[in-house]
């Protein structure tokens, strides 16, 4: 009997046999079909000696199975082992966030990270496309978006800790944009590996590279902002003219044109109400829209945005602030502040997905930070990631239904390119999709002996990773 191989997540049940199936080419040999009879998540995989056959009951179920069987081939030559397996995904989201704006990503380099994901049964990639640092996506009818709202002139080096006067810069420009035809082409690629890849537009705060094209956009129009050049959350906001609403619907509609998800993210997270005080219009339009809060301006942005959406078949992802104001009930929510808000928002009857500060932002150390490259801070190392308690309030089964999915984070203000964010990524990502996948936990001590076994396969792929201690 072969040595078992280490899976990474691990399926739900793994039946290693004797034998081998030998094969030069076992992918031109594996029967592949959709079975009606099983669940729609499940697959079946079985390699006997005399070939390997693979059903599912979807097409999503299917890709879930192939990208098992690309495990197994990492690394078999030409005697595959036989093995039986049966198998079911826990959560239907199970995602990676990934920040192009604070660094901007060639494609290629997206692609990378898709094959990868597929590899660990990862189904979604969340592309935070628009910040106060960049605006990385093409909208027809607002050129400026990606002529100026993509550079920015200089980056901040460093925390913005002590006297600003000492802050350091890094003084070469940085930036870049995707046309929308760049963005198909990745949909398509992310597609044919069992990825779906829902965008982002984060509104109405982290909006001050878009207003520093579009000062109209803005609150106080009069003001000439720069595309943010430190990190830290922007006072600039979008305003509440008539402009600034079209300018979302626009963006919104051809965002649900050039992505086919059903669903579209809309931020929601971080978004100061400083300059909405000042405004004499903000004031102004309160009084029509007879709100008595400024807060409630932001609850004006998300109807608005779902309504847009609405007409495009699409629904509304937010990051948790906005269960601040009304909401439409089909809204899911993205738990980010703490995981006791995973309470909150599934007790509301929110759809919910777990992307935790606590244990899923990847941009926090992973070792100590004495020997690790410049992070945003915390420390979560892979330990934390597959032990995780994700919620520190008991949720009743109601509740617990409620909860979708779980995401890891990959904020990239401290990941200056795409070497850096693989360091990162791995091998959090590895234990983050055998918890998203709901693998049959033993113990750490049992998952890490095959973490290190699978390692070799994140090497095959060309991509960095931190080692294990
Ligand atoms: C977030 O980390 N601002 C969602």
């Amino acid at each position: 009997m072969p040595d078992p191989i280490a899976l990474v997540p691990l399926p739900q049940s793994v039946l290693w046999s004797e034998g081998v199936w030998e094969t030069s080419d076992p992918w031109g040999e594996l029967s592949v079909g959709l079975n009606e009879d099983l669940p729609r998540t499940e697959y079946s995989l079985t390699i006997s000696p005399s070939g390997a056959n693979l059903a599912a009951g979807s097409e999503a179920a299917l890709a879930d199975g192939r990208n098992t069987f690309a495990q197994i081939l990492t690394g078999a030559g030409t005697s595959i082992p036989c093995v039986t397996i049966h198998d079911h995904p826990q959560y239907a989201w199970r995602g990676m966030h990934l920040d192009v704006s604070r660094h901007f990503l060639p494609v290629g380099e997206i692609e990378t990270l898709l094959d990868v994901m597929a590899l660990h049964r990862l189904n979604i990639l969340h592309l935070h496309l628009t910040d106060d640092q960049g605006w990385r996506l093409e909208i027809r009818g607002y050129p400026r978006l990606t002529e100026v709202g993509a550079w920015r002139s200089r980056t901040l080096k460093g925390h913005m800790s002590g006297d600003e006067e000492s802050w350091e810069f890094d003084e070469t420009s940085h930036g870049g944009s995707y046309s929308q035809d760049e963005m198909r082409g990745l949909v398509e690629y992310a597609r044919r590996r069992g990825i779906m890849i829902v965008p982002e537009v984060d509104l109405p705060g982290h909006m001050q590279a878009a207003i520093a094209a579009y000062p109209e956009l803005g609150n106080f129009p009069e003001q000439r902002l720069g595309v943010r050049e430190v990190w830290g959350i922007s006072d600039h906001v979008l305003g509440v003219s008539d402009t600034a609403f079209d300018f979302v619907r626009d963006v919104l509609t051809q965002v649900a044109e050039i992505f086919p998800a059903p669903y579209v993210h809309i931020g929601g997270d971080e978004c100061p109400r400083t300059e909405w005080e000042r405004s004499s219009a903000a004031r102004a339009r309160m009084n029509e829209w007879g709100l008595t809060r400024v807060s409630e301006i932001q609850g004006r942005y998300t109807q608005f945005a779902a309504d847009v959406l609405a007409e495009h078949g699409k629904k509304v992802i937010a990051w948790d602030e906005v269960l601040e104001s009304h909401l439409p009930d089909d809204t899911v929510i993205m738990n980010w502040r703490h995981g006791n808000g995973l309470a909150t928002a599934t007790s509301r009857g929110f759809r919910t997905i777990i992307a935790n500060n606590e244990h899923t932002y990847f941009d926090h150390y992973q070792g100590d930070p004495a020997d690790e490259p410049l992070a945003i801070g915390g420390h979560t190392t892979v330990k934390d990631v597959y032990t995780a308690e994700f919620s520190p309030k008991k949720l009743t089964e109601d509740q617990e239904g409620l909860l979708i999915g779980l995401q890891g984070q990959l904020w990239t203000e401290y990941m200056p390119d795409a070497e850096h964010v693989q360091y990162m990524a791995f091998p959090r990502m590895c234990a983050l999709a055998e918890r998203a996948w709901g693998s049959p936990r033993q113990s750490y001590a049992e998952f890490e002996e095959r973490l290190r076994a699978h390692l070799p396969r994140l090497d095959a792929f060309g991509v960095r990773y931190r080692p294990l201690d």
